[in-house]
C-alpha cells in the first residue's frame, strides 16, 4: 500500500505558526512521526507540501499516474476556497481523508466550509497531528 500525505499552505510553518492553535511540533517532526507510524504498518508514504494551489493539483494528478492507494490531505486554508482541489480529487478518484489539526468547527465562520469534504471518505478535525495517523488507519480499512 502506498499513501500520499499532502499538506497545503503554511503547514510547513508548524512549530512556529500560532502554537496555541497548531501546537509546537515542527513540520519535520510530524513527517518523522507519520513515517514511523506508516513503516510499522508496512505502508509506504510519500510527502508533499506546497503553498501553491496549482502545485497541489499537479501532485494529486501525479498520484493517479503513480498508482497511489490513498491520500491524507490537509489543504490548509485552501480547504475553504478551492474548487480546483475538489475537482482534482474527483478526477483521480483516489480515496482521500481530510485532516485538520485544529477544530475548525469551533473557529471562524469562514472555516466552516470545506469544498473537499463531500468527496472524502472521512474528515478528522481537531485531533492535533495525531489526526494524520488516524487517517492512515482509515485508509488501511478501505
Ligand atoms: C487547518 C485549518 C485551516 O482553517 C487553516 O487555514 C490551516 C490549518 C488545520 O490543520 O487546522 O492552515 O487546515
Amino acid at each position: 500500500m502506498k499513501l500520499l500525505v499532502l499538506n497545503g499552505p503554511n503547514l510547513n510553518m508548524l512549530g512556529v505558526r500560532e502554537p496555541g492553535i497548531y501546537g509546537s511540533e515542527t513540520y519535520e517532526a510530524l513527517l518523522e512521526k507519520i513515517g514511523d507510524y506508516a513503516c510499522d504498518r508496512g505502508v509506504a508514504v510519500e510527502f508533499f507540501q506546497s503553498n501553491h494551489e496549482g502545485a497541489l493539483v499537479d501532485r494529486i494528478q501525479q498520484a493517479y499516474f503513480d498508482r497511489v492507494d490513498g491520500i491524507v490531505f490537509n489543504p490548509g486554508a485552501y480547504t475553504h476556497t478551492s474548487i480546483a482541489l475538489l475537482d482534482a480529487l474527483k478526477a483521480v478518484g483516489i480515496p482521500c481523508v481530510e485532516v485538520h489539526i485544529s477544530d475548525v468547527s469551533k473557529r471562524e465562520e469562514f472555516r466552516q466550509v470545506s469544498y473537499i469534504r463531500p468527496v472524502c471518505v472521512a474528515s478528522i478535525i481537531g485531533h492535533g497531528t495525531n489526526g494524520y495517523l488516524e487517517a492512515i488507519d482509515i485508509l488501511l480499512e478501505q
